[in-house]
């Protein structure tokens, strides 16, 4: 992008565009893994019963600390994951990319490392946030190689090191086993490990948050856009120890969070039954387009999220993802050579995502 000379854009962004995938109408969109389902009618009633009052409070800021809402954040991890946490072990904003930001503001003195291929965003907050970023590497199978993560930790001692679990866009795993040695080898460097939890509830490894009293330099993000269908109300959180809540306090804007968004958070958070309800048909659907691809004749890397990175067309990633836009089936180019990646959508979606890619099958 060549900017205007009058304009005093910092020098270290000026290449950059804006992040984010395309948002086009009129197309099945299997491209940003967001839930196919919509909020169940019951729980759209409960929140309108809930909004007169907020909208007549309108004038007034709202609840800075959002209390209530992480109150009820923390019995939802106690609750799913097994390990207690109060509301001062949780920090809530606008979707987790906030929570990563309002972390690396605080946090990225000393630099951010991240395993790649992961989440592209980590990488650009750390840019915009004047962040070292660290490029660090994966095995070619995506998997995560200890040992040389291990060095890879030592040798750069990054302030904050990312790990994505289940992984973006790959849908891979970390055991909570390689988790906790790199808790322990980041805590040897006074450096915190952000564990980017966006799909755990898509997954059946035990949650990072079970290392958070060992490892107080364990920070768990999370989300409500995936598994709780609610990526268009913007919550994310994290939860960590209470000196480190502390320490994201003194980087977030004041006021960050609409009352609109708490109140709608808090009744989401009542009816977590009913939005989480779809996440096991959603993973059964994962695990049956996996197989419909491996049919075809696709490689699929083995997914614990609500997506699939799949390699093995005919002709090139980008050529393919253009001709199935073209046929109204919008799935992602992450720019890994030779690899696509497609959401999980609704049953009617996978078999028209199916019937497009079968024209592209190796
Ligand atoms: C790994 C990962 N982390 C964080 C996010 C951000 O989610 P949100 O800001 O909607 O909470 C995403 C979104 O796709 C993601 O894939």
């Amino acid at each position: 992008m060549s900017w205007p000379t009058w304009l005093p854009i910092r020098a270290e962004l000026s290449d950059l565009i804006p992040y984010g995938a395309p948002q086009i109408t009129g197309v099945t969109a299997l491209n940003t893994n967001e839930n196919p389902f919509k909020v169940p009618t019951a729980v759209v009633e409960k929140m309108l019963a809930a909004l007169p009052q907020v909208l007549e409070n309108l004038n007034r800021y709202p609840d800075r600390d959002a209390l209530e809402l992480r109150g009820k954040l923390a019995e939802y991890i106690t609750k799913s994951t097994g390990s207690s946490f109060l509301a001062k072990n949780i920090w809530a904003a606008n979707g987790s990319n906030e929570i990563l930001q309002t972390l690396m503001l605080a946090c990225g003195g000393r630099g951010a490392l991240g395993f790649l291929p992961s989440y592209s965003v980590h990488p650009l907050i750390a840019k915009a946030t004047g962040t070292k970023w660290i490029s660090g590497e994966r095995l070619r199978d995506f998997e995560l190689d200890l040992a040389s993560a291990l060095k890879q930790i030592s040798d750069a001692k990054p302030g904050l090191t990312f790990i994505t679990t289940p992984n973006n866009p790959t849908g891979t795993c970390t055991s909570i086993n390689d988790i906790e040695v790199l808790a322990e080898a980041t805590l040897a460097i006074n450096g915190l490990l952000i564990v980017d939890e966006a799909y755990q509830e898509f997954s059946d490894e035990v949650s990072a948050v079970s290392l958070i009293s060992k490892y107080p330099n364990v920070v768990v993000v999370r989300t409500m856009s995936k598994a709780f269908a609610f990526a268009g109300a913007r919550v994310g959180y994290a939860v960590a120890d209470e000196a480190m809540i502390s320490a994201v306090l003194v980087t977030r804007l004041p006021y960050h969070l609409s009352s609109a968004t708490q109140a709608l958070a808090l009744t989401a958070l009542a009816s977590s039954d009913l939005l989480l309800a779809e996440v096991d048909a959603l993973i059964s659907e994962r695990n049956r387009v996996a197989s419909e691809l491996e049919k075809l004749g696709f490689r699929v890397i083995p997914s614990s999220a609500n997506f699939l990175l799949f390699s093995g067309f005919s002709s090139d990633a980008h050529q393919t993802w253009k001709a199935l836009v073209e046929k109204g089936v919008l799935i992602r180019d992450v720019g890994l050579p030779g690899y696509l990646r497609v959401t999980i959508g609704l049953p009617v979606e996978n078999e028209q995502f199916l019937a497009a890619i079968a024209a592209h099958r190796p």
